[in-house]
């Protein structure tokens, strides 16, 4: 069973592409319960189409979240345009703490996504309110970042997105680092098929793709549900997909005490993996600012 919390779009539209996927039973938990009643009931009346043949429930009983194999948490306010993810912090503290007491009550075993922005502090966060075991705790950013980034290359270069392949690391919002060194279109080096100045046009429209979707409809929904299912795909069915998502680092990348985006092996347990990559000079330096940026952030974290 996969739990959401959060009705709200993002964590409705994840719950629908779950369905889609027909990976498992879903529990969407509110705390407006005729929110997460309304959406469960649409999407239970969406499921013949769907072919998916399990249960879908809303509520705000968050007992019901007991025995889930997968947490999403997707609660909390979102960004108004010209806000930054950092802007969210405190407010969604609050709400990130309380929703982590439930966790460790009802699903201490479960593995746990993290969607909630900021999402490296937040997952930073839950992970020190949860003491999960460091592989079950994750945050969703940089997939999508990466799927933004392979979408921008595969307009650039008027190809198939799918025979484009990248990595976004870092911190999910304005210091992510799109590594250049990493991407390809079927194998053939990036950077082969397009100026330097055609990059840099990339990697910022990049940064700016989810400002540029809020600026002109107040949230982001389908390409953060989309990339939350692909991450819960590859737990649920155990696939072993090398992503990068928010990890809590020990050491790894020279890094501790924080949560930031690195390529992992994701599957059945949660992060299986982590991998190191060697990183250019630039993309060094740029990841490096990503860690100031977020541990900044953590430091400024008030104990509401
Ligand atoms: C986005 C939000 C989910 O990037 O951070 O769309």
């Amino acid at each position: 069973m996969i739990t959401v919390i959060g009705a709200g779009r993002v964590g409705s539209a994840a719950a629908f592409e779950i369905l889609r996927y027909k990976l498992s039973d879903v529990v969407l938990i509110d705390t407006n319960l005729n929110q997460a009643k309304g959406e469960a009931l649409d999407m239970m009346q969406a499921s013949p189409a769907l072919e998916f043949d399990g249960t879908i429930e809303g509520t705000n009983d968050f007992s019901q979240m007991q025995d889930s194999e997968l947490v999403i948490v997707t609660a909390g306010v979102a960004r108004k345009p010209g806000m930054s993810r950092i802007d969210l912090m405190n407010t969604n503290a609050k709400i990130i703490r309380s929703i982590s007491k439930n966790i460790v009550k009802y699903a201490s075993d479960s593995k746990l996504m993290i969607v909630t922005n900021p999402v490296d502090i937040m997952t930073y966060l839950c992970y020190s309110e949860t003491n999960f075991a460091p592989n079950h705790i994750f945050g969703m950013g940089n997939i999508l970042d990466t799927m933004r980034f392979r979408s921008h290359i595969a307009s650039e270069l008027n190809v198939s997105r799918e025979d484009t392949r990248a990595l976004v690391i870092g911190e999910h919002g304005d210091f992510m680092v799109p590594l250049v060194e990493y991407a390809s279109v079927s194998g053939i080096p990036l950077t082969n098929l397009l100026t330097t100045s055609q990059i840099e046009k990339i990697i910022q429209k990049t940064i700016n793709s989810g400002s540029n979707v809020i600026k002109l409809k107040g949230n982001t929904a389908f390409a953060p549900a989309s990339a939350i299912a692909l991450m819960a795909n590859a737990i649920i069915t155990g696939r072993n997909r090398v992503m990068s998502v928010s990890t809590c680092l020990k050491g790894q990348y020279g890094q501790s005490n924080l949560s930031i985006g690195v390529p992992v092996v994701l599957g059945k347990t949660g992060i299986e993996k982590i991998i190191e990559i060697k990183l250019s000079d630039n993309s060094q330096e740029k990841f490096n600012a990503s860690v100031t940026a977020i541990k900044t952030a953590i430091a400024a974290l008030k104990n509401n």
